[in-house]
């Protein structure tokens, strides 16, 4: 498991992972995102997002039966191989959003996804990029994730996803009601202040519609594990 630029390595409980190149390691947002999935054995589950693979495998070494999806083709072989690493098989998909699973339904969807907000002149089309940027409001891809989750959820179904507290608690309940979903946090954690955050604060203070940031330089930040449960 070497090469000559070295590997990065995450371990995490009795699971390794391999970071491979463009693929995001897991930050806090995917420990705390993963400590609240609450997924069930034999339950079906689709992670959007899935990176490389971390939610994903521990909800398959739980028991899962997991479809994992990213747009990133290195992540998709990323997830392929940290789920042979940790003896666990992982349905892994390219595709944006809910086109890799379109008539599908699942017990639980669920997305850590990109959503710092982002400046229309610092748009690019990297993996890195498709990590962290959400668009001018930091919804851009969790709107879709929303809209298209009564579709893709059975009865009773749960959409769990994590959102930083300036793209706003209320207004999160809100779309999930709109959706038809019943919404409710499931968790708040206060965490570091992301760095990305400090290059756009500006920006994040011009969309932070619920008014979270202080007025001078912010040094933590809270975030949210929200569900929205269909019927
Ligand atoms: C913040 S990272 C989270 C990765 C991982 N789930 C975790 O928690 O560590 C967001 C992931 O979503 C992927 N992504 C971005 N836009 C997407 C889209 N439209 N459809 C599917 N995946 C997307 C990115 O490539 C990236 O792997």
């Amino acid at each position: 498991m070497t090469d000559a630029a070295g590997t990065l390595v995450y371990f995490y409980r009795d699971c390794v992972f391999r970071v491979s190149d463009g693929v995001q390691p897991p930050k806090a947002g995917s420990l705390f995102f993963c400590r609240h999935l609450d997924v069930r054995a034999g339950e079906r589950m689709l992670e959007i997002g899935a990176g490389l693979g971390f939610a994903a495998v521990l909800a398959a070494r739980a028991g899962a039966r997991v479809v994992a999806t990213d747009v990133v083709p290195g992540a998709v072989e990323a997830m392929r191989a940290n789920a042979a690493l940790n003896g666990v098989t992982l349905d892994a998909r390219l595709g944006d959003c809910y086109a890799p699973v379109r008539d599908e339904r699942f017990d639980l969807v669920c997305s850590n996804p990109p959503q710092m907000p982002t400046p229309p002149d610092r748009e690019r089309h990297d993996a890195t990029a498709a990590a962290d940027n959400g668009g001018p409001d930091g919804w851009r891809v969790l709107d879709r994730v929303i809209a298209g989750a009564p579709a893709h959820l059975v009865p009773g179904g749960r959409l769990v996803f994590t959102i930083f507290a300036f793209l706003g608690c209320k207004t999160a309940l809100a779309k999930l009601d709109a959706a038809g979903l019943t919404p409710r946090i499931v968790a708040s954690e206060v965490q570091t202040f992301p760095r990305i955050g400090y290059e756009r604060l500006e920006h994040l203070r011009a969309t932070d519609a619920e008014a979270t940031l202080p007025s001078g330089l912010p040094d933590r930040v809270e975030r949210f594990v929200v569900e929205g449960r269909l019927g």
